[in-house]
This record gives C-alpha cells, sequence and structure tokens, in this order.
C-alpha cells in the first residue's frame, strides 16, 4: 500500500497548465526532488484540454511512473481555456491539503522554493506567503522592458486603487492556508488570482520571501490583451467589493437615515415629475382632459420614483422582469395605502380632534410618508427595517 495516500494530505500543489506539453513532466519531476518526504502532498494540474496534449501526456506520466515519484498527482481535465484563476479556483476546490501552493507550470516558478514556503507557513504565524521578485533577494530573468513596464504599471494600478502594500502582489507563486478561504467568494477573473485573495482575505498575515523568477524557455506565455483588459475588470469589481464591505461597516443609524433621505429626495422629484407631465399633457402636447392627464402625470412620476428607489435607495441592480413587476407592484400599492392613511389621518384629526386643517396636514403627511418609506423597505425591496 502506498504511504502517501493513507496520510492526510497537508500540501496541494496547484499547477495550472495550457499547452505545456515542453515543461510539465520537468516540473513535476523537479518538484518530487525537492520536497520533503514526510511531508503529504499532493499535485493538481489543471488542464484546460490543451489542444498540445499536455492532460494525456501528465496522465500518461501518473501511469508509467505508479507514484515512485513520491508524492500523488493529478490531473483535473477542464473543457476548454477558461482563463488562469478560474483554473486555480478549480484546482483548490478538488484539492484537500490544509496548506495550498499556486504555481506555475513552465518552470519561471522554480521548484526548489515550494519547501521554503510551506515551511514559513508552518513556522512563521502568516497564513499566505509569496514567492516575491521585488523583495531584497528578488531577481527577474528574460523579461522585455515592455512585460516589466506591464507588471509595474499593474502593481502601480493595485496599490493606487486597492491599498494593496506587498512587494508583488501579481506573483503567481505563493501559499496559504485553506481555512483563510472560508466565506469568500471569489471572481476569479483573468491572471490575479493572488490579488483577489489579498484584497478579500483582508485579515490574513501575509509574508513575502525573494526568489528569481526566469521567463520560460520553452513554450509561450498565454498573457495578452485579453489579459490585461481582464485585470482592469477585476480591479474594477474588487475595488467595488472594498466599497461595499465599507459600507457595512458604517453605522445603522447613519444608513438608515441616508436611504430615508434618499427616498425622500426621490419623493419630491416625483412631485416635479408629476406637475411637468401633468401640465405638458393638459396643455402643451395635445389637449387631454385634465384628468386624463393628472392619472398620466401619477403613473409616470410613480414609474420613475419606482426605478430611482430600486437603483439608487436601496441599490437593488437585479432587473430580472418577474421580481421587477412584482416589486412594482408592491411599490405603487404601498404609495396608494399611504395616499389612504394621509387622507384617513386629516380627516380623522379634524373631524373628530378639531385639529387646525394646516397641522393635521403636516402631521399626516409624515405619518403617510414615514409608512411609505418602512413598508417599501421591508416588504417591496426585503431589508430589514433597521439595517
Ligand atoms: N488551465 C489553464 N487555463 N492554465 C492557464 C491558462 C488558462 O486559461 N492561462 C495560462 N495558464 C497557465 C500556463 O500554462 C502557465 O502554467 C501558467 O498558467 C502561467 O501562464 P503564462 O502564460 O506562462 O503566464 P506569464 O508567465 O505571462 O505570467 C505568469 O507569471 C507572472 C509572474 O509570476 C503568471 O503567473 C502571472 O500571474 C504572474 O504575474
Ligand atoms: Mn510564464
Amino acid at each position: 500500500m502506498d504511504n502517501m495516500k493513507q496520510d492526510k494530505t497537508k500540501v496541494s500543489i496547484i499547477m495550472p497548465t495550457y499547452n505545456e506539453s515542453e515543461n510539465i513532466i520537468q516540473v513535476l519531476k523537479s518538484i518530487g526532488e525537492h520536497l520533503p518526504e514526510d511531508i503529504a502532498t499532493e499535485a493538481l494540474v489543471v488542464d484546460d484540454n490543451s489542444p498540445d496534449g499536455t492532460g494525456r501526456i501528465v496522465e500518461d506520466y501518473i501511469n508509467d511512473t505508479q507514484n515512485g515519484i513520491g508524492y500523488a498527482i493529478e490531473v483535473i481535465h477542464r473543457k476548454s481555456k477558461s482563463g488562469l484563476s478560474s483554473a486555480i479556483l478549480d484546482g483548490i476546490q478538488h484539492s484537500s491539503g490544509e496548506i495550498i501552493v499556486i504555481m506555475d507550470s513552465d518552470f519561471s516558478h522554480p521548484p526548489k522554493i515550494i519547501p521554503q514556503l510551506v515551511e514559513e507557513i508552518e513556522t512563521s504565524k502568516c497564513d499566505i506567503v509569496i514567492a516575491s521578485r521585488f523583495v531584497p533577494g528578488g531577481v527577474i530573468n528574460g523579461w522585455s522592458t515592455k512585460r516589466k513596464l506591464i507588471s509595474k504599471t499593474a502593481k502601480g494600478i493595485a496599490k493606487a486603487g486597492l491599498g494593496v502594500n506587498e512587494s508583488d502582489p501579481m506573483s503567481g507563486f505563493f501559499a496559504f492556508k485553506r481555512k483563510i478561504l472560508e466565506g469568500i467568494k471569489f471572481d476569479a477573473i483573468g491572471y490575479k488570482m493572488l490579488l483577489e485573495i489579498l484584497v478579500k482575505a483582508k485579515d490574513a498575515k501575509v509574508k513575502e520571501i525573494p526568489y528569481t523568477f526566469t521567463d520560460r524557455t520553452r513554450g509561450s506565455s498565454k498573457l495578452d490583451s485579453s489579459t490585461m483588459f481582464d485585470y482592469v475588470k477585476s480591479v474594477w469589481k474588487l475595488y467595488r467589493h472594498g466599497r461595499e464591505a465599507k459600507v457595512s461597516d458604517t453605522r445603522t443609524s447613519i444608513r438608515f437615515i441616508s436611504k430615508a433621505g434618499r427616498f425622500y429626495t426621490v419623493g419630491a422629484s416625483g412631485l416635479l415629475v408629476n406637475y411637468i407631465i401633468s401640465l405638458l399633457f393638459a396643455d402643451a402636447i395635445i389637449d387631454f382632459w385634465y384628468i386624463h392627464a393628472t392619472i398620466i402625470g401619477i403613473a409616470v412620476s410613480m414609474s420613475s420614483n419606482f426605478i430611482l428607489n430600486k437603483i439608487w435607495t436601496f441599490e437593488d441592480r437585479n432587473f430580472e422582469v418577474k421580481k421587477t413587476l412584482a416589486q412594482y407592484g408592491k411599490f405603487v400599492g404601498f404609495s396608494s395605502l399611504g395616499a389612504l392613511i394621509q387622507l384617513g389621518m386629516v380627516y380623522i384629526l379634524v373631524d373628530n380632534y378639531q385639529f387646525v386643517y394646516s397641522i393635521a396636514l403636516i402631521l399626516a403627511v409624515i405619518i403617510a410618508a414615514s409608512s411609505n418609506f418602512i413598508f417599501n423597505k421591508k416588504w417591496t425591496f426585503k431589508e430589514k427595517v433597521w439595517s
């Protein structure tokens, strides 16, 4: 029986491949030569149906060596090229180690660094250890000035936009504890998995150790202009993620008041819309009967109120037709209810309690408007009242 299989896997090495037939076996061998024997390790090669047969070559290699290589290797075959980060994420989901190592399969990332990464995770109190090209001792071999400039720009964007201060947040070579991913949802767009982890696992302790990056000598890089576009997209998403996290940090009272403020601003804009539309239809465009013009004014302003409240006040961007129509129905319902409450209150206050009409009106408007806000918050947009 194979010893490796009995131990619980401790370290999972995730290795995405796309057309790495000239590199992958050498890299796997080299990993085997550098791994300490007492740590149960698995490598997961995540292949995107490489046209050069990378996936099959690894399968053959596994069968030939019958695990004689000293650690477990497995291939995850995906249907088609779906991006580096998403390959990494798939690998993580299939893996079982409590420590995860991510690395490229083209020999840019020297396997001899893996034991150092693992040891740092185990002995220092760090959750993420990055193999960095930019801490003292780190080196880049074989990159053109243009490629260095692209990397520098990407790093600058991450620092300015996301406040990421690590020296090499673009590294594709790093290790981390599986448990830091708990509860995190990933977008996994493009190349920058580490950046997304750094932003979303924001309490994790990070350490960087130097290494020498040597650009591949075989095969070709898959980085192209769409990768750069993906980068901008992912930074934008991470930026929004950061802002949302901040919003939920602010005090409930402030958020409640800010929402109420937006709701009543929308309400005021609705009065204006109502007024203008009614006048347009009654006079300017065609001579509608003034009752019809008023109805059109009400309908248009209710709709504009609904849309503004949905997008702006309650920040709900889900425009699925059925859901939106149901919300619209409730919104109209509660608005009408608000009008009824106002009417009823004025009547009771003036008639039964001898209030002056102007005071009664103010009170009624306040009550109707508040219940309107609360009802819509709770039932139309499904938020907690106090949130
Ligand atoms: N499964 C899969 N799917 N693998 C992919 C895909 C994909 O869509 N795209 C790339 N890969 C694999 C490659 O086969 C390689 O093993 C690794 O991901 C990195 O791809 P390269 O094309 O060699 O990227 P690079 O050298 O330009 O950039 C790498 O190194 C930089 C420096 O560390 C990446 O790791 C960058 O993220 C990193 O900044
Ligand atoms: Mn590479």
